[in-house]
């Protein structure tokens, strides 16, 4: 039997986290209100700290055509390789709101979004670390996103 070993760290509120990590997830928990997600009213935000210091932003973009729309990571992860080409994700906070529920639990990025950031990961040879929250209650950190996904599908399988 093999075993594929997974960590992560839970903190109870944003109070226990560097500074720099609290201030992306309130950024993170603030931009869920730029999401269009007038079909599931399920608000995603998500913020990305570049190894240059800066920030961008993604929401999740749905459609009348629900296939359509799109995740707020993947959102996210379109605009750093377009606008910021060069640069290396070190950290995304994602949080969400939902309107039809409760926001206090930590949600995590779905297969396909797995599947991206580990495409970026290997792009950029560096993990991307994720912070992962509701509007309130507990925090996860995840070091490496790429462990979310274990036995993937990479470039080097079709070598
Ligand atoms: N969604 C995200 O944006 N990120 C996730 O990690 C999970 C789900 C979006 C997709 C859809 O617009 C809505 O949340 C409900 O699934």
């Amino acid at each position: 039997m093999k075993e594929i070993p997974f960590q992560y760290q839970v903190f109870e509120n944003v109070s226990a986290l560097s500074p720099e990590d609290a201030s992306l997830l309130l950024q993170a928990r603030a931009i869920t209100s730029h999401a269009y997600a007038p079909y599931s009213h399920f608000n995603v935000g998500a913020i990305a700290l570049l190894n240059d210091g800066s920030r961008v932003e993604g929401t999740n973009q749905e459609n009348a055509s629900y296939p359509v729309g799109i995740c707020a990571e993947r959102v996210l992860l379109s605009a750093v390789a377009s606008l910021h080409r060069n640069q290396a994700i070190k950290t995304i906070a994602i949080s969400y709101y939902n309107e039809n529920g409760k926001s206090n639990n930590p949600v995590s990025p779905c297969g396909i979004c797995r599947q991206s950031l580990l495409e970026q990961t290997l792009r950029q040879q560096q993990p991307i670390r994720l912070i992962l929250s509701g509007q309130e209650g507990p925090i996860y950190i995840i070091e490496d996103a790429t462990t979310l996904l274990p036995l993937s599908f990479t470039a080097n399988d079709m070598q």
